[in-house]
Formats: structure tokens, C-alpha cells, sequence
């Protein structure tokens, strides 16, 4: 119900007016206003919820199709078949003991990882784990392993790797549909150059894996306009108490990372840093001895 009538002119004038809207906010080419030059009500809000409908104003409302979740790989990409979840050796760990003894760990030994233990990881982050007949494109939507508000799957899950056995150290990039890494690029350096991105943070240095995640705003603006920052920040959240716990379980270690220079990051990883952004980073790797 909505809470007054209006007449049909107005609702003309008000759907020409919301069209306008919607493609000057796709087309708005004013540079951003960096965080520190909002006013703090206006930073407040993004975080609040709405008092109204945020969906007429969408694209989805204006039939537009939906852009995809996951980002397409180049046509002679080099991809790796990750260990599939069905040949994951058991954990060990329950989750009521996982829950209790999760820690951010900040002190990671020189061993590395398996790539059973790193499949593992992505699986438990964004793996997929079911798939739903058809949404508007007729493409099947692929469930993952951490919920997403409407099912859009705003974030990608870039990877440093320093140390995983049978990988060249450099990036990489989860394909959650087919459970692969795409290789991005080797690189040796990768895990020096994340640490100077992230002020110098001693431990990003000596961790096995350093997983960064980025927003894709536009596939939750797509359905969810106004509303959908706070939720793709709420999702990052998900995705990283995920991976905290199957670190956990695994006998791992994990720590959430917020403190990184936002265009170095990006630069780092190869993204345009406003269609898709770093949002959250989390290092992982052995516990030093004692540290677990
Ligand atoms: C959003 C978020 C950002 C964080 N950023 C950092 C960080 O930049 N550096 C760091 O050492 N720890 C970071 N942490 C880890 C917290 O410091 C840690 O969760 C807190 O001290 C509680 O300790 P616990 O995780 O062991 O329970 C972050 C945690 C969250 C949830």
C-alpha cells in the first residue's frame, strides 16, 4: 500500500523524472567525493536503512538485463582446477569449537598451504553451492556459500599467493561457477608489494595468502538502487566470518584486514576503482607455533 494516492500525471511526471535519475546516476562523470569530504549524516544514511521502496528506481524495474556474477575471463586465460568439495578431507574441527576458538591470527609461519586447504577456503567464502532455475537473463542462479541480498553476488575474490603448494606465487582470481583460479599474473613480488599497500602491516608480508575481495556495485544497484551499499558492505562481512571459520577448522589462521591505501590496492589488482573496488582483505596461512 502506499501511503498516498497520487494522480496519473504525476506518476508520469515521476517515472520520466526517476528514468532521468537513474541513467545520470550511471552516466554522472563528477569525480567522487573522497570519504573524508562527506558530511558524517550523509555517510549515517548509507548505512541506515530506507523509509520507502528502494527497487522502482532500478534498472531491474526498467528492464534492463542483469549483469552477471561472476567477471569473464580472457579467451586464452590460464585456469586451475581447484580441489572439488567432495575430496576435501575431513576438517577435524566442529563448529561450535570453531566458533569458540576463532581468533585473528597476525603471525604466520614460513610452511605453505596445500591447495587442498586453499580450495577449501574459496569454497567455504563464495563457493557455489546449489543452483536455482532461471532469473531474468534464463541463466540458472548459482547459490553460494554466503548469503547475497537478492542473490547478486557483488564480489569477486582476488588472491596474493606467496606460498601454495604447486603455485606460482602472484594473483589470481576465484571463478566461483567452475571452482578454478585464473591466473592474473606471477608474480614474486606480489606479497611485498601488497604489504607496502597495506602500510607496511608486517604480517601481510609472511602470510601464504592474502584473499581480497572487490564490489561490483552495479550488480546490486542493478535490482536494489539506494540500498544496496549497506549490503554489499554486510555481505564482505559474511564472506570473511566464513573464511575465519574454515581457516579455524582447518587449522589455519585468518585476520580481517581494513587498514590498506584503497588506490594502491586497486592498482595492484588491476581494477578501474569505480565499477569495481577493493573492499576487504583478509591474510591466511599457518599459525606460527604457539599462535594457533
Ligand atoms: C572490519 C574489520 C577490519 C579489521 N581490520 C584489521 C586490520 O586492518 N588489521 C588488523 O590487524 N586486524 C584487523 N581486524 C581484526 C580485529 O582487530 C579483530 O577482529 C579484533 O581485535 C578482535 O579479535 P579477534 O578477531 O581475535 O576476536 C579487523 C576486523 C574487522 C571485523
Amino acid at each position: 500500500m502506499r501511503p498516498f494516492n497520487l494522480g496519473r500525471k504525476t506518476l508520469i511526471f515521476a517515472a520520466a523524472t526517476c528514468l532521468l535519475t537513474c541513467c545520470d546516476r550511471a552516466k554522472d562523470a563528477s569525480p567522487p567525493l573522497e570519504l573524508n569530504q562527506m558530511p558524517v549524516v550523509q555517510l549515517r544514511a548509507m548505512l541506515k536503512g530506507f523509509d520507502g521502496d528502494c527497487r522502482p528506481d532500478s534498472d531491474k524495474e526498467h528492464g534492463v538485463l542483469p549483469p552477471p556474477a561472476e567477471k569473464a575471463i580472457p579467451p586464452d586465460a590460464i585456469c586451475i582446477s581447484l580441489v572439488p568439495p567432495e575430496k576435501f578431507q575431513s576438517r577435524g574441527m566442529d563448529l561450535p569449537k570453531a566458533i569458540a576458538s576463532r581468533r585473528s591470527i597476525r603471525s604466520f609461519s614460513q610452511a605453505p598451504m596445500t591447495l587442498e586447504e586453499l580450495s577449501f577456503l574459496l569454497w567455504a567464502t563464495q563457493g557455489v553451492t546449489a543452483e536455482m532455475q532461471g532469473d531474468e537473463s534464463h541463466e540458472p542462479t548459482r547459490l553460494r556459500a554466503a548469503p547475497s541480498a537478492g542473490g547478486r553476488y557483488p564480489l569477486e575474490t582476488y588472491i596474493a599467493i606467496r606460498s601454495v603448494e604447486g603455485l606460482d606465487p602472484g594473483l589470481y582470481r576465484y571463478l566461483p561457477n567452475t571452482h578454478q583460479l585464473h591466473l592474473v599474473r606471477r608474480d614474486s613480488d606480489i606479497s611485498a608489494g601488497l604489504q607496502k599497500a597495506c602500510y607496511g602491516t608486517p604480517f601481510v608480508a609472511d602470510a601464504a595468502a592474502v584473499l581480497i575481495w572487490t564490489a561490483i556495485p552495479y550488480r546490486t544497484e542493478w535490482k536494489y538502487t539506494y540500498t544496496s551499499h549497506r549490503m554489499i558492505a554486510m555481505e564482505a562481512g559474511h564472506v570473511c566470518q566464513n573464511l575465519y571459520l574454515a581457516a579455524t577448522s582447518a587449522g589455519l589462521g585468518a585476520c580481517a584486514l581494513c587498514s590498506y591505501h584503497q588506490s594502491s590496492v586497486d592498482g595492484l589488482i588491476g581494477v578501474d576503482g569505480h565499477n569495481e573496488f577493493a573492499i576487504y582483505l583478509a591474510c591466511v596461512g599457518r599459525p606460527s607455533e604457539g599462535k594457533k
